[in-house]
């Protein structure tokens, strides 16, 4: 992990929030690449779960919602975390968190000294809208998308005449007031989560959770993730969350070990239920075709965007010991070992790395008339400075899957070098087909 968030600063994927006062605990701020990388991955789950499904369309819910919201959902009474701090070192610990040889002691498992009574603490940010800072103008932070999309349905259905079983996806913030922040960007207090509700009739609940199982499962092996390290964990009866009936989470094997990175949930028709019995609308579905009235179940996706971005840096990360590498035209090698990022190149933050082998004889002036060429299809970068195979090593640390170098051939016939990250093999390209070339290698591609 310390590799990966070393490179992330340096490579300018993630920064410490607010780091010149210190850094802010549990916020992190995503630099140039790590917004194209976030953004790609976002792209990547809309297009999974809006484009290649009919019954699926999208919604972007406000964060600020109506107080009365979260009492439905049963956040303020029931999402909390058990709370134990230590009176010596005055450390602060999730009780579930800690062996529980040391709780029934009350004993720190950091300096042996005495643990406070466990304590209920409510997870969710609470702030006040309007000037007055009193009961009437609390509102809190979303700590899930989800609950936007259910005080959206009945608009959904309305205004898109969707049938059941139909989703609605939605990606956006979302706020925690988590104990423990460390691991990186791992579990942090501003977060993003990728969330799809899918409203099914009762019954077939059970089927449709499977079934949406199934499909995640797949999604991440269309990635190209690393499906070994990936598995289910189902959750016992003291793991399940207020709202659910069943729930499995993807684990993924993150550094520290497996973790959560996603999770599937039958929700059941308890969300709906809540906002019907606290709002006073009714939430049935209508059956127009055979005028049956219900309140639909609802299954749940819901994975963490910002948890994404650190699977797939993990994911990606490698060290290889490689030869020499030459580029045609140059006499130029390099050392043995580089620090690869084999992101998927529909998720890399840049797809086309420009390289001119010279910076004279017009053949920078060539490479940034053909990175122009290229900019209107992919995410390019341009480097003219150094030896060649250092700047071929400084993409491969950017995770960058195709490099096109200009050398005195170009100027000649028009072709160019063509060379792939994760093999190194390279190949001669007419200009004229590179887009095409680089068009396959994308849909081919095959970690
Ligand atoms: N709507 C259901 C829900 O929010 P969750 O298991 O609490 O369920 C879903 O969260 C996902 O959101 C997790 O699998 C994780 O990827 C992400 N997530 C939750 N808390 C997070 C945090 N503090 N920091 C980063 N990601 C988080």
């Amino acid at each position: 992990m310390e590799k990966i968030t070393s490179l992330a600063k340096r490579r300018g994927f993630v920064f410490q929030s607010s780091e010149i006062y210190g850094g802010q605990n549990g916020a992190w701020d995503y630099g140039p690449l790590g917004v194209e990388l976030k953004n790609r991955i976002a792209q990547a789950w809309w297009k999974e779960m809006t484009q290649l499904h009919d019954d699926i369309v999208g919604l972007d819910a406000a964060i600020l919602m109506h107080p009365r919201t979260w009492e439905a959902s049963g956040h303020v009474e029931n999402f909390t975390d058990p709370l134990v701090d230590c009176k010596k070192c005055n450390a602060r610990f999730r009780a579930d968190q800690i062996p529980p040889e040391n709780l029934a002691a009350k004993k720190c498992p950091e300096c042996g000294g005495e643990l406070t009574d466990t304590r209920k603490f409510n997870l969710m940010f609470k702030t006040n809208i309007g000037p007055a800072e009193d009961s009437a103008s609390i509102i809190y932070l979303r700590p899930e998308t989800a609950q936007g999309i259910y005080v959206n349905y009945k608009n959904i259905i309305q205004s898109n005449r969707m049938k059941i079983p139909f989703g609605i996806a939605q990606i956006g913030k979302a706020f925690r007031n988590e104990i423990v922040t460390k691991n990186f960007i791992f579990r942090t207090c501003e977060f993003e989560q990728m969330e799809m509700q899918f409203f099914v009739k009762p019954d077939t609940d059970v089927e449709w959770f499977n079934e949406w199982k199934k499909r995640r499962w797949a999604y991440y092996e269309k990635l190209g993730v690393k499906m070994d390290h990936l598995r289910w964990h189902q959750h016992g009866p003291d793991e399940l969350a207020h709202y659910a009936k069943d729930a499995y989470d993807i684990e993924y094997l993150f550094p520290m070990g497996w973790r959560e990175l996603e999770g599937v949930h039958n929700r059941t028709n308890y969300d709906l239920s809540r906002h019907t019995q606290y709002s006073g609308k009714d939430l049935q579905y209508i059956d127009q075709d055979s005028n049956e009235r219900y309140i639909p179940f609802i299954i749940e996706t819901s994975a963490g965007l910002t948890r994404n971005v650190l699977m797939i840096l993990c994911d990606a990360y490698d060290e290889e010991k490689v030869a020499s590498e030459k580029n045609a035209g140059s006499s130029e090698g390099t050392d043995d070992w580089r620090t690869v990022l084999r992101f998927h190149p529909a998720l890399a933050p840049i797809t086309v790395a420009v390289l001119p082998l010279m910076k004279k004889d017009g053949l920078a002036e060539l490479a940034q008339d053909i990175r122009r060429e290229l900019k209107e299809d992919f995410a390019t970068d341009y480097d003219q400075g150094g030896a060649i195979g250092r700047r071929y090593r400084r993409q491969d640390e950017a995770g960058t899957p195709f490099c096109v170098t200009i050398d005195y051939e170009t100027k000649e016939n028009n072709s160019v070098t063509l060379r792939f990250r994760d093999s190194m093999e390279q190949i001669r390209v007419n200009r004229a087909e590179l887009t095409a070339h680089i068009r396959k290698a994308i849909k081919e591609y095959k970690r």
